[in-house]
């Protein structure tokens, strides 16, 4: 449908079941295109604990899963924080699967939230270095290569909180709205080389770092968890919560030559509750 056969993705934080990640890899490798499953891999300092990360048996299990559709699949393992490992990434990339047409950047830390008067200058940095200054270092790697061969598309996993803002959230506010106007910013500037940068900017999904959110939304509404998603079905004009498929259907549009005009865009997915 999307026409991706012999392309070649990157899907950065990829590597967690149920993820968002994971259904982008699953509907890029079904449309014939070669992925890299790319996360984090293992507990790195107190803010990386196991309980939020992408570890390699899943990275593992999502590239068997990828190869059964018939294309090539491999993993990394790469802290998107660091641009040595960003880079190499990238070559070891170009290297095994012979180019880089996609790059999804879905790393994301978003289970640090704090009143924002005892916001912690640390947590504020754990965000934004992953969030933030993870898509540019990917994004930088990933156009140096997509410039000396004909283009390329970067996507960019944004949320509802690159375009409003969410209490507790001001780390992963800030840094959701920054990458929007890095999509624009690269957008203009790279489209000369053929290189297309769109964000998604999705609603609640109940991802393991949407279960997180919705315990701790629901504990300091002092309601229980059923009660608080019920209440956000409810307030959804399409009466749901988002799927992971909705993303990946987005993101597999934007990367393909149906998207060819399509630049600097940051597309809601969220069933009608944002549309600005
Ligand atoms: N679930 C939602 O409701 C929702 C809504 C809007 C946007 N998003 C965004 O979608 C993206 C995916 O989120 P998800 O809900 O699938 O959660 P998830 O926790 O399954 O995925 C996030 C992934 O990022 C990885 N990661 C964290 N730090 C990293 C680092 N330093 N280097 C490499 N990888 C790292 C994690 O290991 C994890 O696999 C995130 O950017 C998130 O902000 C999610």
């Amino acid at each position: 449908m999307y026409q991706l056969k012999g392309k070649t993705a990157i899907v950065t934080g990829s590597g967690r079941k149920g993820g968002i990640g994971e259904a982008i890899i699953m509907l890029l490798a079904q449309e014939g295109c070669n992925v890299v499953v790319t996360d984090i891999g293992a507990p790195k300092g107190d803010n990386f604990s196991k309980e939020h990360i992408g570890i390699s048996s899943d990275m593992s299990d999502i590239v068997d899963a990828a190869k059964l559709l018939g294309v090539k699949a491999i993993a990394v393992v790469c802290d998107v924080r660091f641009e040595d490992q960003v880079s190499q990434l990238v070559q070891h990339t170009v290297r095994t699967m012979g180019g880089l047409d996609i790059m999804v950047n879905n790393a994301g830390v978003g289970y640090i939230m704090e009143p924002f008067t005892e916001f912690k200058s640390e947590s504020w940095d754990a965000v934004l270095d992953v969030n933030l200054k993870g898509a540019f270092l990917c994004s930088k790697h990933a156009a140096i290569q997509m410039k000396d061969n004909g283009g390329g598309s970067i996507i960019n996993i944004a949320s509802q909180a690159a375009k409003s803002g969410f209490p507790f959230a001001a780390a992963y506010t800030a840094s959701k709205h920054g990458m929007v106007g890095l999509t624009r910013s690269n957008a203009v500037e790279l489209g000369t080389f053929g290189i297309r940068v769109n964000a998604v900017c999705p609603n609640h999904i109940t991802t393991g770092l949407g279960h997180w959110q919705n315990k701790f939304f629901s504990e300091k509404l002092g309601q229980d968890y059923d009660t608080y998603l019920q209440a956000i079905k409810d307030k959804n004009p399409l009466g749901r919560t988002g799927m992971v498929e909705d993303i990946a259907k987005a993101v597999a549009f934007l990367a393909s030559d149906q998207a060819a005009y399509i630049t600097g865009e940051a597309m809601n997915v969220s069933g009608g509750e944002e549309y600005h």
